[in-house]
């Protein structure tokens, strides 16, 4: 019997690369989003992908608890990953009520939906935000967090407190899964889904591929005087697809009943530290371009260096990054020249 997996936040980056790792690995999915944030595009995309024209698609904000009461008491719901949240740093700090109401509102409202329709597995795609500016690096599971630098950051925190305070509660019924996530680049390889951000991106990879397809003028490196090699900041840039496989082992163990304690936590990584400027000349070699790019004051609350140590993920998951990073920013070149075609 086919299991089937809720995604919320499912039209978005993320979610799309997840929904299609989930019915190629013969999941059957359901997708809601409420679009906030997204067109339709990375649905169609996906229908594509996976040549599933009755992809079930439901509009239904999280918000909305008799919405989301509706959605599990109608469908027979197996699993849920949960991303459907706000996710801009800066526009969190301007506007922190508006991310508290939307981010916890929603998940809180997941849970007790799936709770209360008998779906017991849920999987929440948190961050390496947790670990604010660690004190030591690669982090592992066991790396303290930090206190959040942003609302958005805090709702991180909180959503993984609350997930693990109700499996506590539930006496073992529920089962909760914290993805951290480090940084998340690059897209499928049909180029038929990607990031789509809306406005100025605030991330890197948006922003160089922008820049490169001249879009924007040019790229500010935001601070170059860091104590690192070259002066700029380092990350663990993981491959969106590589990262939309880790759900698949993540729920696989879930449903197989692989799980060891009520809650499990992994670090989603490649445990491979790379600087902005590392970034953007790979980008060049590997694309056979030249960027315009500056470098500019430090972003406040950048930290300086993070990256995964991802054994965890690795031994209890069998999961593993695969993918070079020049591949993955080949893929993001691949896909912004597709949506500029369009
Ligand atoms: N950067 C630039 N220029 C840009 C954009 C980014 O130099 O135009 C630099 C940043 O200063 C940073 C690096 O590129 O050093 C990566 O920045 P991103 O914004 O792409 O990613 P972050 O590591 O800041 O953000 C990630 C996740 C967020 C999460 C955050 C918390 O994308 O969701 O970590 O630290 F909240």
């Amino acid at each position: 019997m086919k299991k089937t997996v809720l995604v919320s936040g499912g039209a978005g980056f993320i979610g799309s690369h997840v929904t299609v790792e989930l019915i190629e690995a013969g999941y059957d999915v359901i997708v809601a989003d409420n679009m906030s944030n997204c067109d339709r595009t990375c649905f169609e995309g996906v229908k594509k992908i996976t040549g599933r024209e009755d992809l079930p698609f439901h509009l239904v904000d999280f918000c909305d608890a008799a919405a989301a009461e509706k959605l599990f008491s109608e469908n027979k719901i197996d699993a849920v990953i949960h991303f459907a949240a706000f996710k801009a740093v800066g526009e969190s700090v301007d506007k922190p009520l508006m991310y508290y109401r939307n981010n916890l509102d929603s998940f809180m409202n997941v849970i007790e939906a799936a709770q209360k329709n008998g779906c017991t597995n849920i999987l929440f795609s948190s961050s390496a935000t947790v670990y604010g500016e660690p004190d030591v690096v690669p982090v592992t599971e066991q790396t303290p967090r930090k206190d959040a630098t942003s609302p958005y950051g805090n709702t991180k925190k909180m959503c993984e407190d609350i997930l693990q305070d109700c499996v506590k509660a539930s006496g073992g019924s529920l089962k909760g899964i914290l993805l951290r996530y480090f940084n998340p680049i690059g897209a499928h390889p049909s180029a038929l889904i990607g990031e789509l951000p809306r406005g100025i991106p605030n991330n890197l990879v948006p922003f160089i591929t922008q820049t490169a397809i001249g879009k924007r003028e040019c790229l500010s490196i935001f601070g170059n005087d860091y104590p690192t090699e070259d002066g700029t900041c380092k990350r663990d840039y993981i491959d969106i697809v590589d990262l939309a496989r880790a759900h698949v082992c993540a729920v696989a163990r879930m449903l197989d009943g692989k799980m060891e304690q009520g809650c499990e936590i992994y670090n989603i990584g490649t445990g491979r530290p790379v600087s902005v400027l590392e970034l953007v000349n790979a980008f060049e070699k590997v694309n056979g371009l030249k960027l315009n790019y500056r470098f500019a004051p430090r972003r406040p609350g950048d930290v300086v260096a993070i990256w995964a140590d991802p054994s965890l993920a690795n031994e209890k998951l069998g999961w593993k990054a695969t993918r070079s990073v020049e591949d993955t920013l080949k893929s993001a070149w691949e896909w912004e020249k597709h949506i500029a075609g369009r």
